[in-house]
């Protein structure tokens, strides 16, 4: 067996995705050493409670409640707690010690994306968030880099699972928003606070974060119109679905340029009627697609899990391989 140089990974959380990255760490350990070129060691996993049910059978040894400790001492550090603090100051913590971050905590980059940013720019540190958007699916390392030499003009889609889990369980069984609210709940799409989802929060912060990426810019969350699904009723689901029409909560984010030449955005999330033929008609349970136009490109349509503990892990996973290779090259 080759002997690796080892990587000190400290994971903060343990929830339905946390729990999938310990395992899938654990049990792939030699193939992620071998693709890496050193080996991952999970130094720890910081929670609130030691004694919490969790999805995943792990090692007792590994849990902590001393969140810092753990941080000081790592190469890398995976976010997955959510919320803003303590996420923010253990990250800043990380950063400035010279470790990476991969955080899937959309609510957290929306709102101190530049600072993080900046403060990982600072040490030449790596800050990497492609599972805070649309979860497995891989949209946001294409955005960044596949597309940077072209000219992003709309970005579009639907971008949160579990009210497209609702607004199709209600579309097509026929079923009441409070039990398709409660299987996808049952799923685990729904973030802690359900009213994020509904509300169309996670969706606004995820807009946020993909025009802030395609559009080379800063937007505030304040910036983007949101309207959720609660209003929605069965009556207008049917409605629409006799006259063609599917209902959708649809995020877009736009580059728009004024007469004068001058560059601006318009983001926005709200439940929008879709023609029954179109390609997101067809996004059912908790997928998630987006759409990207580019001058160059053309159309682009990125399709796949958008929650779920085990989806999300696998884009977290792929931040972390990509982090520790960098540790590789970089000596
Ligand atoms: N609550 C989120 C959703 C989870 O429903 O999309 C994935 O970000």
């Amino acid at each position: 067996m080759n002997a690796y140089r080892d990587l000190r990974v400290a994971l903060l959380g343990c929830g339905s995705v946390g729990a999938q990255v310990a395992r899938l760490i654990l049990e792939n350990s030699d193939e992620l050493a071998a693709r890496i070129g050193a080996r991952l060691t999970l130094d720890g996993i910081a929670v609130r409670s030691i004694d919490a049910e969790r999805d995943v059978e792990l090692p007792k040894e590994l849990f902590t409640t001393d969140a810092e400790r753990l941080v000081q001492g790592a190469d890398i550090v995976i976010e997955l707690m959510g919320g803003i603090e303590p996420a923010r100051s253990l990250i800043l913590l990380a950063l400035g010690g010279g470790a990476d971050v991969v955080t899937a905590n959309k609510a957290l980059i929306a709102a101190h994306g530049r600072e993080l940013s900046d403060a990982a720019d600072q040490v030449g540190a790596q800050l990497l968030y492609e599972a805070s958007v649309a979860a497995a699916i891989p949209i946001l390392r294409p955005l960044r880099e596949s597309l940077a030499g072209d000219h992003i003009t709309r970005v579009m889609g639907i971008v949160n699972g579990s009210t497209n889990y609702i607004l199709d369980r209600m579309d097509r069984f026929g079923e009441s928003a409070e039990d398709a609210m409660k299987l996808a709940s049952d799923l685990g799409f729904l973030e802690a606070d359900p009213t994020l989802d509904v509300e169309g929060f996670d969706a606004a912060q995820k807009a946020t974060i993909l025009a802030s990426i395609a559009f080379h810019t800063d937007v505030p969350e304040s910036a983007v119109y949101r309207e959720g699904i609660t209003e929605v009723t069965l009556d207008q689901i049917t409605a629409a679905r006799h006259a063609g029409f599917v209902i959708k909560l649809l995020a877009v984010a736009e580059r728009l340029t004024s007469v004068e030449g001058t560059d601006g955005v318009s983001v926005r999330v709200y439940p929008a009627l879709i023609p029954r033929e179109h390609p997101l008609a067809a996004v059912y349970e908790g997928k998630n697609a987006v759409f990207v136009e580019a001058e160059a490109a053309g159309e682009l349509m990125f399709y796949g899990a958008g929650a779920g503990g085990n989806e999300t892990a696998s884009a977290v996973l792929g931040d972390l391989v990509s982090a520790a290779r960098r540790h590789v090259v970089g000596g």
